[in-house]
């Protein structure tokens, strides 16, 4: 029966074009600088915004720490809190906050965030576009959910001043949850205009700035330093270690009180083994060169230069200011067809389809990291401008 229905299942996906499947990228010795080999001048669909993840510095803090052991052997509450503290006092640093939490990872982290701090008495107000992980933290807290359409400051505003809506409701809190960045779209979430009607009608800003780490701002601190807001109690913010970073790993940042509250009674992080020491020594290192080398600003050169070179695509609507590396050029339904015709040309550009963004949206999702020569991009505009006028 289950398999039957396994069968019926995979059957239909199939045949709406919505396969799902492996592409193997990895190829030996071909890489200009690192030792790791990753392709990096062809590879425009990576979140190693900062090619982090091949760095030396950082994988010999990882050696190092590899006389902790392969792993860490047990939640943070029993017998996994190694070097873990160390780790979210960087992050406080970084972030300017007081405290923080490293969960296994990101998707982890929004899960067990939203769910733990969201209850029936509150109130969720989420961007359409939020990423799967917000959704789904979402979906896992007794809060009443409202999304609202994409950046629509206006929209939540309305609802804040509806009082009618919320005398009936009584509501306890109120959270606005963003991406700061968002992971399909590359655009800013309106976090200055958020906080401000976070501060006003006192509710809190949840951001997930899985994407603005490492790219935005002078020194990489992401959206609250892109708008030049300081950490507060009316924000908490939230991370991944797996993209400018280069490991795996998430984290939440804000006030202590509520971390406390977290390492209580956030389910993902207390029943889930804790990341390895050797992941924690890694991520620890980055943070540090994230701040004090040049590669943020190395890679906020490369998205102006990709900027002027892709603004050439013809018949593709693009935003000649656009601040992060993350360029969707819509496709639609040419997409997949786009993205094969590039990977037979060596290129990693991936194709995304729906369910991940709405149906007729259809796009390659092209990544610029700061290892990215001039000229890579411009072979690149080069296949695409090919494939268009043919
Ligand atoms: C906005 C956003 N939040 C959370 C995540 C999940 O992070 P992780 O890959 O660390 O689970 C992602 C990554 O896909 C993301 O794009």
């Amino acid at each position: 029966m289950l398999k039957n229905r396994i069968n019926l299942e995979l059957e239909e996906i199939k045949r709406n074009n919505l396969y799902r499947s492996f592409k193997n990228f990895y190829k030996p010795n071909c890489e200009r600088k690192f030792k790791i080999s990753k392709n990096i001048s062809k590879n425009f669909s990576s979140n190693d915004y900062l090619c982090l993840s091949s760095n030396e510095e950082i994988l010999n803090a990882i050696k190092d720490a590899l006389k902790y052991g392969s792993g860490s052997t047990g939640s943070r509450l029993t017998s996994g809190n190694i070097n873990h503290e160390k780790l979210e006092n960087t992050i406080s640093e970084f972030k300017g906050t007081d405290s923080s939490l490293v969960y296994s990872s990101g998707y982890a982290t929004n899960l067990g965030v939203i769910s733990a701090l969201c209850s029936k008495k509150d109130l969720i107000l989420s961007d359409s576009l939020n990423h799967a992980s917000i959704i789904d933290g979402c979906k896992l807290s007794n809060a009443k959910k409202i999304v609202y359409p994409h950046c629509d400051v206006e929209f939540i505003k309305k609802i804040l001043e509806d009082e009618k809506f919320l005398k009936g409701n009584q509501f306890e809190n109120i959270f606005i949850i963003t991406d700061g960045v968002f992971s399909m779209d590359g655009d800013i979430a309106p976090i200055d205009e958020l906080f401000k009607l976070c501060k006003n009608y006192n509710c809190t800003l949840i951001i997930d700035d899985a994407h603005g780490t490492g790219v935005l701002g002078k020194k990489g601190k992401g959206s609250l330093e892109h708008f030049k807001i300081k950490a507060n109690e009316n924000i908490i913010q939230i991370g991944t270690l797996s993209k400018a970073n280069g490991l795996v790993g998430g984290y939440v940042t804000g006030y202590s009180e509520l971390i406390d509250y977290l390492i209580n009674k956030s389910r993902s992080f207390i029943y889930s083994t804790s990341l390895p020491p050797y992941v924690i020594a890694g991520a620890t290192k980055s943070f540090e060169l994230i701040e004090n080398r040049n590669y943020v600003s190395k890679l906020q050169k490369n998205i102006l230069v990709s900027n002027k070179i892709f603004s050439d695509i013809k018949n593709i609507n693009f935003d000649n200011n656009h601040k992060t590396p993350i360029y969707p050029l819509l496709f639609g339904k040419n997409t997949m067809d786009m993205s094969n015709y590039l990977y037979n040309a060596g290129y990693q550009c991936i194709g995304i389809r729906y369910p991940t963004v709405a149906k007729g949206s259809e796009r390659i999702r092209v990544s610029i990291t700061s290892c990215h020569e001039k000229e890579d991009i411009i072979n690149l505009k080069d296949k695409i401008s090919k494939y268009i006028e043919n």
